[in-house]
């Protein structure tokens, strides 16, 4: 398998919305079957579109879109299930569990769980990625790996 293109502590800045998109597209050979993926960034950071890489990398070529209202979005590909996770909104760990997410995650090829904190320490093998606006830079962000 691939390595994972940036080790913990490493950051990498990501030029425009493409790019975004070809970095996510990297990670998927790097992740193995029933992984998990963690994203932490504020409100435009770029989730949607590094996920949107990924999951198209996956070979589903349908749109990716933010799972905000739904929670969880699941998303065909030829490898088996990407489930796309918005935890912001749960109030407890117990709700996630409570829709099954660990059997979930199980049985998918991926999934990708956006503030997903309180699950960090039940997955300690998936990486946390910190997606971040730079200052003054509309066109820019940086992706720093935090585990
Ligand atoms: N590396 C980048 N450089 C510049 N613009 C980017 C970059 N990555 C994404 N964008 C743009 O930033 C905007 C927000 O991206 P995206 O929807 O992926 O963020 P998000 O973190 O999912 O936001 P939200 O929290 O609202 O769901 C989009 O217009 C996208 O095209
Ligand atoms: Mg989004």
């Amino acid at each position: 398998m691939p390595a994972f293109p940036l080790e913990p502590g490493q950051s990498q800045l990501l030029h425009g919305p493409e790019e975004q998109h070809e970095f996510g597209a990297a990670l998927a050979p790097a992740l193995p079957p029933a992984a998990v993926l963690f994203l932490e960034g504020e409100l435009g950071a770029g989730k949607t579109t590094l996920t949107s890489g990924l999951i198209g990398a996956l070979g589903f070529s349908g749109p990716v879109t933010s799972p905000t209202y739904a929670l969880i979005h699941a998303y065909p590909t030829p490898v088996g299930r990407a489930l796309h996770v918005d935890a912001y909104r749960v109030r407890s760990v117990q709700e996630l569990y409570d829709m099954d997410l660990e059997d979930l995650i199980a049985g998918s090829r991926l999934s990708v769980v956006e503030w997903g904190e309180r699950l960090y320490a039940d997955y300690p093998d998936a990486p946390i990625l910190r997606l971040e606006h730079l200052e003054g830079e509309e066109d820019l962000r940086r992706v720093t790996r935090i585990r």
